[in-house]
C-alpha cells in the first residue's frame, strides 16, 4: 500500500514539479539497455521508476537485462563485454570498487557534465571519491552500502543481553544464548565466508577494528583479526562450519528463517525482514558492527553505482536516465520500496522518508564514517590475492601467520614494492 501511494506521489511530483527533461526530441525508439544485477524485493518498484521515465520522453524505451546479484560474477561479465571496445548494452551498475579500474581500461565515460561538480556535494563523499578518476566522474552513485550487524532483538531481551560493542561480547551473548536455548537449529552468528569480494569485506571490517590491515601494520593484530574470523567456527562455536561457502542471500536467508541470532550483512536485508509472512517480522535489531575493546566499529563503504560505456551511441539520453535514477524522487522510491539507501545525503533529513523508514537515521552516521577499500584501478587484483588466502583461513586450511605471509607476499610482487601501505595508496 505504502508503496503504490509512494509511486502515485512521484507520478504527480514528477508531473506538477518538474520540466520534462530533454528539450530537443529525440531520435524515435532510442532503445537504452539497462544492465545490472538482480535487486531483492519488488521488481516492479525500478520497472515502474522505468515506465516514468519513458512516458517523460517519448520515442525513448528502457529495456532492463539482469544479472546475478553477486559483484564478482558481474565483473566478469562487464570485464567480458566492455574489453574490445564494444558495449552490448548503454548504462550499467558498477560496484564501486570498479569505476577506478573501468575508467581507466577507457571503457566507460567521463560524466562530468551529468553531474555538475556543485551538485556531488549533496551526495556521500565516500562514493563520490571512489568514481573520481584522475579528477573526472565516471559514475553517479545509486545507492549506498556499509556492512551492519543485525540480531534478534526478541531472543536477547529474553535472556537480558544487550546488543554488543565489542567482538568478545558478541561471542559471550551467542554462546550465553545458544546455552539457554538449545536449539540445534540456531546459529550464533553468520557472516560472508565464502571465497570472493564479500568476504574481503568482513575480513576488512574484522581487522580495521582492531586497528590493522591486510596489506600492511602491525603484524600481531592483523594475525589476531584472521584469527577471530576462524576461531567463530572452530573455538568459539558460535558460526556453523557452512559460513565457508556463505553470500549475502544465503546468510539473509538463514537469518530471516530464523536460524541465526547475530548476522554480518549490508543494510538491504531489513526490508526483507520486515515484510508481511517473514518469521522474523518485528523481531530483529540492527547495531553498527562490533570492535575489539579500545577501536572503533570499523564498516567497508560499499554500494552500487550508475556509468555509461564509452561506446553507448546514445551518451545523451542515457545521461538524462542517470540524472532521473539518482534523483531524490527516485532514490526516495528506491529507499521506500526496496530498501536500497539513498546516496543523496539530504534525503536522511527528508521528513516523508525517514517517518516511513526511521532505520535511515541510525544509518546515517555509519555511511558517512564506512571505511572505502583501496581505491585504485588494480583493486580487484588485490582482491584476487586476498579472496583464497583469508578462505584459507576460514576453513582452518592455513594459519592465520600462513595466509598473512602470503597474502603480502603477493601484494609486494603486485605492487612491485617493498613499502606496501605507501604504495597501494598511491598506486
Ligand atoms: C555489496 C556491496 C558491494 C560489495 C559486495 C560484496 O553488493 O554494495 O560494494 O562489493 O556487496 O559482495
Amino acid at each position: 500500500m505504502m508503496i503504490a501511494r509512494a509511486v502515485v506521489t512521484f507520478c504527480a511530483a514528477l508531473a506538477l514539479g518538474c520540466a520534462p527533461a530533454g528539450d530537443r526530441p529525440h531520435d524515435p525508439n532510442i532503445v537504452l539497455v539497462f544492465k545490472h544485477g538482480k535487486l531483492s524485493g519488488d521488481g516492479a518498484i525500478l520497472s515502474n521508476i522505468l515506465r516514468e521515465f519513458e512516458r517523460r520522453h517519448p520515442g525513448i524505451v528502457v529495456r532492463e537485462e539482469l544479472l546475478p546479484s553477486s559483484s564478482d560474477r558481474q565483473h566478469q561479465y562487464y570485464a567480458m563485454n566492455l574489453d574490445g571496445g564494444q558495449a552490448p548494452f548503454d548504462l550499467l551498475g558498477v560496484d564501486t570498487i570498479w569505476v577506478q579500474e573501468f575508467a581507466k581500461a577507457g571503457w566507460i565515460a567521463s560524466l562530468e557534465k551529468v553531474l555538475p561538480p556543485a551538485e556531488r556535494e549533496q551526495f556521500f563523499p565516500g562514493p563520490i571519491k571512489a568514481a573520481t578518476f584522475k579528477g573526472q566522474l565516471y559514475a553517479v552513485p545509486w545507492y549506498i552500502d556499509a556492512g551492519v550487524l543485525y540480531y534478534r532483538r526478541d531472543l536477547l531481551d529474553r535472556h537480558g543481553v544487550a546488543p554488543p560493542k565489542t567482538w568478545p561480547d558478541l561471542v559471550h551473548a551467542a554462546q550465553r544464548i545458544l546455552d539457554a536455548e538449545r536449539d540445534p537449529r540456531l546459529a550464533g552468528f553468520v557472516w560472508q565466508g565464502k571465497q570472493y569480494e564479500g568476504l574481503v569485506c568482513f575480513a576488512l571490517e574484522v581487522l580495521h577494528s582492531n586497528g590493522s590491515d591486510l596489506w600492511g601494520g602491525d603484524r600481531a593484530r592483523a594475525e589476531a583479526g584472521l584469527r577471530f574470523l576462524r576461531e567463530t567456527v572452530a573455538g568459539h562455536r558460535i558460526t556453523p562450519v557452512s559460513v565457508g561457502m556463505a553470500d549475502e542471500e544465503s546468510t539473509r536467508q538463514i537469518f530471516g528463517s530464523g536460524r541465526a541470532l547475530f548476522m554480518r550483512n549490508w543494510p538491504y536485508a531489513w526490508s526483507l525482514f520486515q515484510r508481511e509472512g517473514s518469521l522474523v517480522r518485528g523481531k530483529v535489531g540492527i547495531a553498527p558492527l562490533p570492535s575489539f575493546p579500545g577501536y572503533p566499529s570499523a564498516p567497508v563503504l560499499g554500494g552500487w553505482m550508475l556509468a555509461v560505456p564509452r561506446a553507448s551511441a546514445h551518451q545523451q539520453e542515457v545521461g538524462e536516465l542517470i540524472r532521473f535514477l539518482t534523483s531524490p524522487d527516485a532514490q526516495r522510491l528506491v529507499a521506500l520500496g526496496l530498501g536500497y539507501n539513498p546516496t543523496r545525503r539530504d534525503l536522511y533529513a527528508d521528513e516523508s522518508l525517514v517517518g516511513a523508514r526511521p532505520l535511515l537515521k541510525d544509518l546515517y552516521p555509519i555511511f558517512l564514517e564506512a571505511r572505502p577499500r583501496p581505491v585504485t584501478p588494480y583493486y580487484l587484483l588485490l582482491s584476487q590475492a586476498l579472496q583464497p588466502e583469508v578462505s584459507a583461513v576460514v576453513v582452518g586450511r592455513k594459519t592465520p601467520r600462513e595466509a598473512l605471509d602470503a597474502v603480502r607476499r603477493q601484494l609486494t610482487r603486485i605492487v612491485g614494492s617493498s613499502d606496501l601501505p605507501v604504495a597501494v595508496e598511491g598506486l
